[in-house]
């Protein structure tokens, strides 16, 4: 068992020996002739798997969102998203740097927002002063809001509001199968919603690389064209497609034992004397906030020395996340860690 506990992201795991075993058996070509069989069962099978047309194989969830939210913009639009959504905080300004549109930022309840908020900020297309709104971005589950998963329902009302106005929505799914798994969902749910959506198999599904932008025939060539401009097309990249059709097929239904480690993890911070909050746990995302007279930085020094890494998401916030490379023994360890803890008294 390695020493170190790094519950920083789960984006940390290391591929499997039978993840290994997969990819090196792929049957490979170049991708950017269409020519990677793997690749293009990839493609298929998660295309096939929430009834969308087709879909296209990107390094990156930061490269499928982008791309994503490039086919639906034309510069001087607008986007709608949530103050705590990945594609606005840690996208790198893309949506201006590659779409050149600009961003109408709803704050909404640890990340999901009302149909109504959308409705509100639709802009007129009939003043020439004002962004045209084309596009809406959710992201489920939402990563700054502790892993929180939407209501279906509530996309369903917000799907009608862009419908009505000639609008197009877009998902950041980077985790969407946990929200799946933690809510019973089918992803076919989100297929017939979504005109986009952008999957990531190198999170909590244990791939080293890869994500997908799945959608229309006519949206994902518009697509690949941009995916070309971003440098995204790969070569043989059907031994990481290997790797997420192996993730697809055996790493989504053991989502649940992560978030029954992080429901534990919540269960302990809450009796901890220094910690102020906790985000209500619903998938395999924990983030709290310390007492006031505490910082995030210490306290990741001190469990560090506990050979514990976590994150820190501002001066007195911290991210655990679980990841199918952390053992019920070193979920164990962690609770240990967590009650050794000496903190000054305020
Ligand atoms: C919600 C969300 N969307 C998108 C991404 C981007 O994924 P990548 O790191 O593969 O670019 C991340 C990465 O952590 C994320 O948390």
């Amino acid at each position: 068992m390695p020493r170190i506990i790094d519950v920083r992201s789960d984006t940390v795991t290391q591929p499997t020996p039978a993840m290994l075993e997969a990819m090196l058996q792929a049957e490979v070509g170049d991708d950017v002739f269409g020519e990677d069989e793997t690749v293009n069962e990839l493609q298929r099978a998660a295309a096939e798997l929430f009834g969308k047309e087709t879909g296209l194989f990107c390094p990156t969830g930061t490269m499928s969102n982008q791309v994503g939210i490039k086919v639906h913009t034309q510069p001087g639009d607008e986007v709608i998203c949530d103050e705590l959504s990945h594609i606005y905080l840690n996208e790198g300004g893309g949506i201006a740097a590659n779409s050149g549109a600009s961003v109408r930022l709803l704050r909404g309840h640890n990340g999901r927002f009302t149909a109504e908020q959308v409705r509100d900020n639709i802009n007129r297309r009939d003043d020439s002063h004002l962004p045209w709104t084309r596009l809406v971005a959710v992201e489920n589950t939402v990563n700054k809001g502790g892993g929180s998963c939407w209501d279906l329902r509530e996309l369903e009302r917000i799907r009608s509001v862009c419908t009505e106005n000639d609008m197009a929505m877009h998902l950041d799914g980077a985790r969407l199968f946990n929200a799946l798994v933690a809510r019973n969902e089918s992803p076919r749910d989100y297929g017939r919603l979504f005109d986009t959506i952008s999957i990531c198999l190198s999170k909590g599904l244990g791939a080293p690389a890869g994500s997908l932008l799945l959608g229309s025939r006519a949206l994902i060539a518009k697509a690949h064209r941009q995916r070309k401009l971003l440098g995204g097309g790969m070569r043989q990249a059907g031994y990481l497609a290997a790797a997420g059709l192996f993730a697809l097929e055996h790493n989504v239904k053991r989502l649940q034992e992560d978030h029954a480690k992080a429901k534990v993890l919540e269960a302990e911070l809450r009796s901890l004397p220094y910690v102020c909050s906790v985000l209500p746990v619903e998938t395999n995302i924990v983030i709290f906030t310390l007492q006031e007279h505490l910082s995030a930085e210490a306290f990741l020094k001190q469990l560090q020395h506990q050979q514990v890494r976590a994150l820190s998401m501002g001066r007195q916030s911290i991210r655990f996340v679980f990841h199918l490379d952390v053992s019920d023994a070193q979920l164990e360890m962690l609770l240990q860690a967590l009650r050794g803890i000496g903190v000054p008294a305020p």
